[in-house]
């Protein structure tokens, strides 16, 4: 039989609260479909820290390298804002990123029809939206050196980070980016600011030639990532897949996510490179949500977006399409039947709890799975 190992990693806030719902899922995926998910327990972020002074330790780091997939929760909140920068609860998810090169976070902002009306845009703007950000991890200004706050010993310091992108990085991820396309609408737009940077310059350079050496059936287009900032609240439908950079896509994927009605909706995939003999690639999965400390321990978060970022993790590392396909149109039965958190209330709906609507997603994944 196999077995499939996973590695939770709940983190800070509603990570926990959140990841509760997801252990009631593989729990059911074993028990009806004898998909021989183990589970184990880490530690990262704050409570990490708490335990053993650092933002993720030696050992969790290497079952996390072990494991067939990980599933992280989030981390952060006002009880570590003093620790040192070296230790702070994001150090955590920034090591797991890069140790286990997880260069291609994938980040869909999909709007379903029930949720139109919690976006902060007209229904008609982002009614159906269904775009796929591909944003570059494990590079760029994230991870460049120098990276230091320098004494220039005259009553003055300077602070410096460092954007720094290698030809192998922007292609590969442009890569990516092209063959997820593919499977999609067939269009991938560019954003960086080669007006302004030359990392920039070469994003767009690379990207160019990438999709000029074997992508020609897909449709790319180049914006400024400002512009790119600009229609994604314009007219948010006119994209497909966007690549970028690791901190233009942080953003624009923030933005892009709120274009869906509720952060507390959004799935991530992080995958690395295809293991050249079992062709596994290591994946992180995680809400792109953060660990919302004003509510958490209360019951109140809304899981959607850790249970999606599972479902994710169906499709992509294991390949149970079929089950992932169950799991996402669960979700969308479930908000269709006006059951909803306080993040995505509306008149008319029902508010229930983080375990109501975890229940709730379980039951209808049951019922699917079932038919
Ligand atoms: C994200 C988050 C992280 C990032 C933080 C928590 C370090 O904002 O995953 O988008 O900046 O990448
Ligand atoms: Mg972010």
């Amino acid at each position: 039989m196999t077995t499939r190992k996973l590695l939770l990693l709940p983190g800070d806030g509603i990570g926990p609260e959140a990841m509760t719902e997801v252990e009631k899922l593989v729990a059911l995926l074993n028990a009806e479909r004898g998909a021989g998910f183990e589970i184990e327990r880490g530690l990262v972020g704050g409570s990490a820290y708490d335990a053993h002074g650092e933002a993720i330790s030696d050992s969790d780091m290497a079952r996390a390298m072990a494991a067939d997939a990980v599933l992280f929760g989030a981390v952060g909140g006002p009880k570590w804002d003093s620790v040192p920068y070296e230790k702070r609860p994001e150090a955590g998810l920034l090591r797991l990123r890069k140790d286990m090169a997880l260069f291609a976070n994938l980040r869909p902002a999909i709007c379903y029809p029930a949720l139109a009306e919690a976006s902060s845009l007209k229904r008609e703007l982002v009614d159906g939206l269904d775009i796929l950000i591909v944003r570059e991890l494990t590079g760029g200004v994230y991870f460049g050196e120098p990276k230091e706050i320098v004494d220039l010993g005259n009553g003055q310091k300077r602070g410096i980070d460092t954007q720094v992108y290698d030809t192998y990085e922007i292609e590969r991820i442009a890569k990516v980016a092209f063959e997820l396309a593919r499977t999609r609408r067939g269009k991938v737009t560019s954003m960086e600011k080669r007006n302004v940077m030359k990392s920039g310059v070469l994003w767009n350079q690379v990207v160019t030639e990438t999709h000029a050496k074997g992508f020609t059936d897909v449709t790319l287009d180049h914006m400024l990532a400002d512009a790119g900032g600009m229609q994604l609240v314009r007219a948010p439908k006119q994209f497909d897949v966007i690549v970028t950079d690791n901190l233009f896509g942080d953003m624009l994927s923030d933005i892009a996510a709120m274009l869906t009605g509720s952060l507390g909706m959004l799935p991530s995939a992080s995958l690395g490179s295809p293991d050249e003999a079992s062709g596994q690639r290591r994946a992180m999965y995680e809400p792109v949500h953060g660990s919302a400390p004003d509510i958490a321990g209360r019951g109140i978060a809304n899981p959607i977006a850790m249970i999606a970022s599972f479902a994710m993790m169906l499709r992509y590392s294991f390949a149970l399409v079929e089950e992932a396909d169950k799991l996402e149109a669960a979700i969308a039965e479930v908000l269709e039947s006006g059951t909803r958190t306080g993040d995505i209330m509306a008149p008319g709906c029902r508010e229930v709890g983080t375990t109501e609507m975890g229940d709730a997603v379980a039951a209808a994944f049951r019922r699917k799975l079932a038919a």
